[in-house]
């Protein structure tokens, strides 16, 4: 499929389109967002933020600081001589954030608690600062389910272990459970962006999001295993005939809640190995560093064909986009194909 951006009609309002579902904010003077080490009080969101229009999410600090210098390059964007990227919650000393013209680079660190405190924080900022139309991307790695390492997987719906499409959180004592839906237009268009020439397969399938590296991911290589290689393989393969492609850590949470924010998301992960074949992850670190490059790659095609649609690409700018009169586009299929 091809696709491009077209102007949107509507006029730009000045309030942000990411729902916060919070009443209670309205009442407090200033809101501490206090793991990113920035402030409604202490910060004007609006001019740091208010030209965002894509943020994306990685697991490790060094991961994203790669993938914000990457952009860098992609996107042209020029910073002033003898300035370098800072890492803009450098003293909250919990995630990494950098900001290249219009894109966010966050590292998310391990698991749901932290993906989910950090778009906790993520969401309200995207509030505050008034953005409008978001796009959210997680970029990470994942073990493979029949795929070799290095395949690309764009996620089509984050389950849990049972295979369950919903986050469960306990909230004041009881089960709250939220759809974890990732959007579907935006997985093809992701999917469009794959070359022929790449030197792997990026494939669309279903994630499998688990609060646990080794028992959670049937590994038998943990601290502790109760269970069989035949009870391990029957489980795999279970995941296997129901179209699960992979397995991670953080989707379910990241889906559940930028779904509950009204937040447009696509999920890509590399593999890094077949989990039917093995529990460790054995290959040389060269390796291992270029596959975790691939998603970026392709999440970059994306944001560089948006910015280039939007003629932002040749433009040498010093610091943000103009966010008082900001043109919109939408993405519109420019034809219809059949995939398979
Ligand atoms: N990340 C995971 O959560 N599991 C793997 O097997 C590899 C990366």
């Amino acid at each position: 499929m091809s696709f491009s951006f077209q102007e949107e009609n509507d006029e730009y309002e000045d309030v942000s389109t990411v729902m916060v579902r919070n009443s209670h904010l309205d009442l407090m003077d200033q809101d501490i967002l206090y793991h990113l080490a920035l402030g409604s009080g202490s910060h004007d969101l609006r001019a740091m933020f208010g030209d965002v229009k894509f943020v994306c999410m990685g697991g490790t600090p060094k991961r994203m600081e790669q993938f914000a210098y990457r952009l860098m390059e992609e996107i042209s964007y020029k910073i002033p001589t003898g300035t370098t990227l800072q890492d803009i919650s450098r003293y909250s000393y919990r995630y990494s954030m950098y900001k290249v013209g219009p894109v966010l680079c966050i590292s998310h660190g391990m698991g749901m608690p932290s993906v989910g405190i950090l778009l906790h924080e993520i969401i309200k900022l995207m509030f505050h600062a008034k953005v409008v139309d978001p796009v959210f991307f997680r970029i990470g790695t994942s073990g493979g389910i029949g795929l070799e390492g290095g395949t690309v997987i764009i996620s089509d719906e984050a389950v849990d272990g049972t295979l369950q499409p919903y986050l469960e959180l306990q909230i004041l004592g009881k089960i709250v459970r939220r759809s974890s839906i990732l959007d579907k237009k935006l997985q093809w268009e992701l999917k469009s962006l794959a070359e022929p020439d790449d030197p792997y397969p990026t494939v669309i399938g279903k994630t499998v999001c688990t609060s646990d590296f080794y028992e959670g991911q049937g590994r038998m290589d943990g601290a502790f295993c109760d269970f069989s290689e035949e009870e391990r393989m029957e489980y795999l393969e279970k995941l296997k005939s129901n179209g699960v492609r992979n397995i991670e850590m953080e989707s379910l949470a990241f889906a559940a809640l930028t779904h509950h924010a009204g937040i447009k998301a696509a999920v890509v992960c590399v593999t890094l190995l077949d989990r039917l074949k093995g529990d460790q992850i054995h290959y040389p670190k060269e390796v291992l560093d270029e596959w975790q490059q691939r998603p970026q790659k392709l999440v970059c095609r994306y944001i560089k064909k948006y910015l280039s649609k939007r003629g932002m690409i040749l433009n040498n700018h010093c610091g943000s986009v103009n966010v008082k009169s900001p043109r919109r586009f939408k993405l519109v299929q420019q034809e219809s194909e059949s995939y398979d």
